[in-house]
């Protein structure tokens, strides 16, 4: 019998998941949980990179852990569990971070980006050290594939780096990952402005971004009312038409057809129609996790989930972490 690959992914446990992570990650993984032998893990250590209050924290770790499971990640597939409950992260993350240049996170986007909006508290360190704890996440598990969206690309290539110096350093204990790439472009950008990613933390009122949670009537509207651009023409082009192409890209992710596919069903109608089929699928797609998610969000259950994924996780973690200690004289 041929040994599955090892997938994994984490998710932060902040506030709501979007149409966004959905499509860009989280179905992705999905799809490919029973090909692989697959791992997917609440961040809750990246969580407190920078300040979130404890009860909220804990709210969110269960809302997200039943999101996911809504979402079809299935418990006897896959191994669910928090990144909290198995401590091997926390230690290789620390291993990690000795073995990584300033440099290298200095040049990390998402670093440049987030590090901006600090102002004058200053940037703290977790917002700087948190790839080299996503590193130690994905190396631990002997990862082959990891499935994220295009922002998180850049941090499973630091993965790679660090493995392979690890490895020529002290002697060969890590896999280097790869990144799932979905086949169409697995970004969904904001409804009201297509030139930014859609995301939880939406400064125009949330109406460019749709929360799997959200209302159905809502959702509706925030489709028909998505900025879409001049050309009156369903047809892909990120550069003169972004609005329309997210909407594009969003019906392709969920129907399965390609961008041709697309634009030749509506060639001759409007986008008014248009949008009304992309509202409809939207709409469907999510009546059935808001479903699923009325009969998963309970406590108990959820905890009894954690604890056997937890289980599980660190049989395999605390291997890889005596062979990191061992390769480095540390036993
Ligand atoms: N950094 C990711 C994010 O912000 C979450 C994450 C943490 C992750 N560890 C990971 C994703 C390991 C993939 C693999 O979305």
């Amino acid at each position: 019998m041929k040994t599955k690959k090892v997938m994994l992914t984490g998710v932060r446990p902040s506030g709501n998941l979007t149409l966004g992570n959905y499509l860009g990650a989280i179905k992705n993984f999905v799809d490919r949980q029973e090909e692989n032998n697959s791992y997917i893990f609440i961040a809750d250590l990246h969580a407190i990179t920078s300040y979130i209050e404890p009860s909220k924290l804990k709210e969110s770790v269960y809302n997200c852990v039943a999101m996911y499971l809504s979402c079809g990640v299935k418990p006897e597939k896959t191994k669910i569990f928090k990144q909290s409950d198995v401590l091997q992260h926390g230690t290789l993350g620390f291993i990690m971070t000795f073995q990584t240049k300033m440099g290298e996170l200095s040049r990390m986007t998402q670093f440049k980006y987030k590090s901006q909006n600090c102002g004058k508290s200053g940037v703290d360190t977790g917002l700087f050290v948190y790839p080299t704890l996503m590193v130690a996440d994905i190396l631990l598990y002997n990862t082959n594939i990891v499935p994220v969206g295009k922002d998180q690309q850049q941090h499973v290539e630091l993965t790679r780096d660090l493995a392979q110096r690890f490895n020529n350093r002290y002697s060969k204990v890590f896999v280097e990952p790869q990144t799932y790439v979905s086949p169409v472009a697995n970004k969904v950008l904001n409804l009201q402005n297509p030139l930014e990613k859609m995301n939880k933390s939406d400064s125009g009122d949330n109406k460019g971004t749709i929360f799997l949670l959200d209302d159905l009537e809502v959702v509706k509207k925030k489709i028909m009312s998505a900025k879409t651009d001049s050309l009156n023409k369903v047809c892909f082009d990120e550069i003169n038409q972004p609005g329309i192409s997210n909407l594009i890209g969003i019906l392709s992710k969920i129907t399965g057809e390609t961008y041709k596919e697309i634009e030749n069903r509506f060639s001759g109608r409007g986008y008014g129609e248009f949008k009304k089929e992309v509202a409809e699928e939207v709409v469907k797609l999510l009546a059935n996790i808001q479903q699923r998610y009325k009969t998963f969000n309970n406590k108990e259950y959820l905890d009894k989930i954690l604890f056997s994924g937890a289980k599980k996780a660190r049989v395999v973690a605390s291997k890889t972490l005596k062979r990191v200690t061992k390769a480095i004289g540390l036993n």
